[in-house]
């Protein structure tokens, strides 16, 4: 078959590395794609949140599966056009992915199914949202509306913060993302993720991961998209697994079938885990980036088919096989992100490194220059490793580190840490 991938991340090099190891796959296209990519695929310019030329360019090259990688052309509604068009794509409609695009409208799918989150109040102007948060008091949650590229979450543990997040947010800071705010009650616990494959009635979980938001080690410093994920996650044992379908998945799926919209795709459940019992936190419509590329060395060829068969509508006919493998990934960032950064700085050695279905570095954001690769964003490089153990995962991640030559290049040496300790 001939694959289209959208995307030009860490994410959508594990998917094409994950995709292509599979014999189904044909010719394998990733667009935009990056430098790590450019190795293994086809990678066009292409309006990936166009969706006529989307559609337009699944006819031309004959492209019998899209695979769409980030919200923004979800949530534009290019899922919806493919399959309009009797194009098979993987990933939900505009509809369906306002589970990510709308944190109210998950609220209020929440409320319709009763699935255990945070408490939680509306707002479209400052005067009553002000007001709630003064009867309310700190630590107190505050979220932006819409899709605001994961900055528009403020987890304020002071009043004066959340009244200051509250005056931003309707200063417009987050434009139109901000229109309406959703504040929370704060929830304790331990965070973790779960990946669960839905055609519209059948689920299907594929793992669990861990990620770290901060920039620096001991989860210090500011928050970023990610600086490096594990999987499994030992907080979510089958037990809390089981009580997160019951209770959250299950619920949230029916009353997406039952108002007309039904979810198809992968569902990234965001969770807060407080004496064994889960609260969800967030939902995204998507692959999680870095958490796709430790699921998708784990997967490895199989990805494709359980993908595959999540486009057509037949996962109630695909298992899991499932190694008792850990992995773990760790992103190499540019010095200053998540502030400002230089980019086109140089890096060396990377071809040197092991790869193999237990040693990948995957581009996060590259281009190749004359034969060099160069820096080409916040988050460059996912350092990504397999082993029967978390620890060997973590040694093999760090070793091929130790072998990259980027001076301007910085990464966090304890990924793993609360699952190793
Ligand atoms: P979100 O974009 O909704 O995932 O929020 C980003 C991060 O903020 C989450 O990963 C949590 O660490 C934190 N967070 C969000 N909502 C809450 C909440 N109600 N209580 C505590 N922490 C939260
Ligand atoms: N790593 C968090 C996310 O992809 O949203």
């Amino acid at each position: 078959m001939n694959i289209l991938i959208l995307g030009g991340g860490g994410r959508e090099h594990a998917l094409a590395w994950a995709v292509k190891q599979n014999p189904k796959c044909d010719r394998l296209i990733v667009a935009p794609g990056n430098a790590g990519i450019a190795r293994i695929a086809d990678c066009p310019a292409l309006e990936i949140e166009d969706g006529a030329a989307v559609v337009d360019f699944a006819a031309t090259h004959s492209i019998d599966l899209v695979i769409i990688g980030p919200e923004a052309p979800l949530a534009a509604g290019v899922a919806d056009d493919l399959r309009a068009a009797g194009v098979s794509v993987f990933g939900p409609s505009a509809a369906a992915a306002r589970l990510e695009a709308s944190k109210a409208f998950t609220k209020e799918i929440c409320d319709a199914c009763g699935a255990p989150t945070a408490a939680y109040a509306r707002f479209t102007e400052t005067g009553a949202a002000r007001e709630y948060i003064k009867t309310q008091g700190a630590p107190i949650v505050i979220k932006a509306d819409g899709l605001a590229a994961g900055k528009g979450v403020i987890v304020a543990m002071d009043e004066a913060t959340a009244l200051a997040a509250i005056d931003d947010m309707f200063d417009g800071q987050f434009g139109a993302a901000g229109a309406e705010v959703v504040i929370e009650e704060f929830m304790t616990g331990e965070e973790a993720s779960f990946f669960v494959l839905c055609d519209g009635e059948t689920l299907l979980p594929i793992g669990t991961a861990q990620d770290h938001k901060r920039a620096f080690d001991g989860d210090t410093g500011p928050n970023t998209g990610g600086m490096g994920a594990y999987s499994p996650a030992p907080v979510l044992t089958d037990a809390v697994v089981q009580k997160t379908l019951d209770r959250i998945v299950r619920p949230t799926i029916r009353e997406m079938a039952r108002r007309g919209t039904p979810y198809q795709g992968v569902l990234y459940v965001g969770l807060m885990i407080e004496n064994g019992d889960p609260r969800l936190v967030e939902y995204n419509a998507r692959f999680g980036d870095p958490e796709a590329q430790v699921l998708m060395l784990r997967l490895g060829a199989q990805a494709l088919d359980l993908i595959q068969a999540c486009a057509a509508g037949r996962l109630d006919q695909v298992r899991v096989n499932w190694a008792d493998d850990h992995a773990m990934t760790v992103v190499m960032a540019a010095r200053g992100y998540p502030g400002p950064y230089a980019k086109g700085t140089e890096i060396n050695g990377l071809d040197a490194l092991p790869e193999d279905s237990a040693h990948m570095v995957f581009h996060a954001g590259t281009v190749e220059d004359h034969g060099r690769i160069l820096a080409n964003g916040g988050r460059v490089l996912n350092v990504t490793a397999r082993g029967a153990t978390l620890q060997q995962a973590r040694d093999r991640a760090y070793a091929m580190i130790d072998r990259i030559d980027w001076a301007d290049g910085f990464n966090r040496t304890d990924i793993g840490w609360r699952a190793l300790d």
